[in-house]
């Protein structure tokens, strides 16, 4: 363990990275998957079952947690590790995208974000130094800066103000977060779809000397390949020697290739969201628990996984907890969800390590394509 901040890189394999974040709560391998836990809970499951399945590093959400129980009241009951009982590293998101896309009666301009509680209609402020502020009170071990990330399509001159408007705030959150060396705070790209715009901001940021980049604005209704030519831009224009993170990202297919070209780290909702839904992501593609077809199906999802939820339990039973909306439903297809995504990261850093990373894409999407069978 260490005292202060660092990141290692451990192998290469093409642009494909393996390397390692320590920091006085732990060590995160990467690439990394970073269960979503929004409220102080990843959704439909115990904690220790997501370190268990290989987690190393899990999200919270600034925008949820400051309306609902509220960061001082957090910083009250020891800090959100203390609260939610998760000692290791927690990424907290500073909020801006989550008030555009959850709150009504929002209002941006340079100061920051003026927008109504979706919880209880109280208005609230939030600045750049203010999302810092909350994140230190939840005591994040690493903290985002305030941006503002554009839907796609939009309008170039859009994309660009508020893309300026991102690097003048992460200049802003990086004074407000001062110097905390067992911390990170990350400073978000942005620039849409427009790769001269994705440039620029990559290296203002760069100029910055932030400890970690993220990649935003994207999986925002762009097609994959625009994602992937967005990140072919940004990625050699940010510092090897620190992590880049893809901000909200994605399915099993999008990390694969992200990886490729050149990300660390990942956040998404979709194993847990999709899973309470009852679609399961397995080594075979994914199978919809709610079709018909499940009812007198008795196969486990896969009985060669080491997940219990993914090989002990039938199909059938499966399509029943989903057709009867029962909770237990939920939970052991976010749990096969989650062990899913963990042995697939594991697969990409181990494929990494021994320079077979092309290889590894092949045939993990050879089997996708084999199906449900
Ligand atoms: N989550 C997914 N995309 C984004 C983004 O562009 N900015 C922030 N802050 N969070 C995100």
């Amino acid at each position: 363990m260490t005292e202060t901040f660092q990141f290692k890189l451990l192998a290469t394999d093409g642009r494909a990275r393996r390397g390692e974040v320590s920091m006085p709560r732990g060590t995160i391998r990467t690439p990394a998957f970073m269960p979503v836990g929004t409220v102080g809970t990843v959704k439909a499951m115990y904690l220790d079952q997501v370190r268990e399945l290989g987690a190393d590093i899990i999200l919270g959400n600034t925008y949820h947690l400051m309306l609902r129980p509220g960061a001082e009241r957090v910083a009250r009951l020891g800090g959100l590790h203390n609260f939610i009982r998760w000692e290791r590293p927690i990424l907290t998101d500073s909020g801006g995208f989550q008030v555009m896309s959850l709150s009504s009666l929002r209002k941006l301009n340079e100061q920051g974000v003026t927008f109504k509680s979706h919880v209880d209609g109280a208005l609230y402020h939030m600045s750049p130094e203010r999302s810092i502020e909350i994140q230190g009170l939840l005591d994040s071990d690493i903290q985002m800066q305030l941006d503002e990330c554009v839907a796609l399509p939009a309008e170039p001159d859009e994309i660009e103000r508020a893309m300026e408007m991102s690097l003048r705030w992460a200049e802003r959150c990086k004074v407000a977060f001062g110097d905390q060396p067992g911390k990170a705070m990350f400073g978000i790209v942005q620039g849409g779809d427009i790769p001269k715009l994705r440039e620029r901001s990559a290296l203002v940021l760069r100029d910055l000397d932030l400890k970690g980049y993220a990649v935003g604005g994207l999986a925002v209704g762009e097609p994959q390949e625009v994602m992937l030519d967005m990140l072919d831009v940004t990625c050699p224009a940010l510092p090897t020697e620190k992590p880049r993170y893809l901000m909200g990202v994605g399915t099993p297919d999008d990390i694969l290739k992200s990886v490729a070209h050149g990300i660390d780290m990942f956040d998404c909702v979709m194993p847990t969201r999709s899973g309470r839904h009852g679609l399961a992501f397995t080594r075979y593609g994914r199978i919809n628990l709610r079709n018909a077809r499940h009812a007198e199906d008795t196969r486990p999802l896969d009985e060669q996984s080491s997940c219990p939820a993914t090989r002990d339990y039938s199909r059938a039973y499966l399509h029943h907890l989903i057709r009867s909306n029962e909770s237990l439903g939920g939970m052991l297809l976010s749990w096969n969800n989650l062990a899913y995504y963990q042995e697939l990261m594991a697969g990409i850093r181990k494929a990494i390590e021994e320079g077979r990373y092309a290889d590894f894409m092949a045939e993990t999407q050879e089997n996708w394509k084999r199906g449900d069978l």
